[in-house]
């Protein structure tokens, strides 16, 4: 099976290929932008992954996101409201952020497949995965065993 795995949208994002668990290509978007932690969209990236694997976007199974919109937004929510009302500054920050459809990543996704790359909404599979999951594979994928067991410290 052929993945794409997205970094974005918060900070360093970055593009890598797998076909059926190994890494076929990855690469940061600031690479190309030349943009210190750059937190676009990794057009860039995503492309020159799918150059250096000899694929194209076509071929590609299952998009993947490094995070899980909603718990993230569950997560925020959780924050303002345990520290209110010393919160307020910050629900007065998220609200516009929220509003504007930022934490609903598999839509923006959508968008910049559909609008970078031609791509049909029904030929785009995407699955929002959890942080720190994204977190174990990225040690795991790399890695030269066939079983780990992995700790993630993060945050
Ligand atoms: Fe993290």
């Amino acid at each position: 099976m052929v993945i794409l795995g997205i970094s974005c949208f918060y900070h360093d994002s970055a593009a890598a290929i797998t076909r059926d668990g190994k890494v076929l290509a990855a690469a940061q978007e600031e690479r190309f932008t030349r943009i210190r932690h750059d937190s676009s969209f990794p057009g860039n990236a995503i492309r020159y992954c799918l150059e250096a694997a000899g694929l194209e976007l076509r071929d590609v199974e299952l998009v993947v996101y490094y995070e899980n919109s909603r718990k993230k937004l569950s997560r925020i929510v959780s924050t303002i409201m345990t520290h209110m009302p010393s919160s307020l500054d910050m629900l007065s920050g998220f609200l516009p952020e929220w509003w504007s459809g930022k934490y609903s990543a598999e839509d923006r996704i959508r968008k910049e497949l559909r609008s970078q790359f031609g791509i049909k909404d029904d030929r785009c599979r995407i699955r929002e995965v959890d942080h720190h999951l994204s977190h174990a594979a990225s040690a795991f994928f790399p890695s030269p065993f066939d079983n780990a067991a992995i700790l993630v410290v993060d945050g």
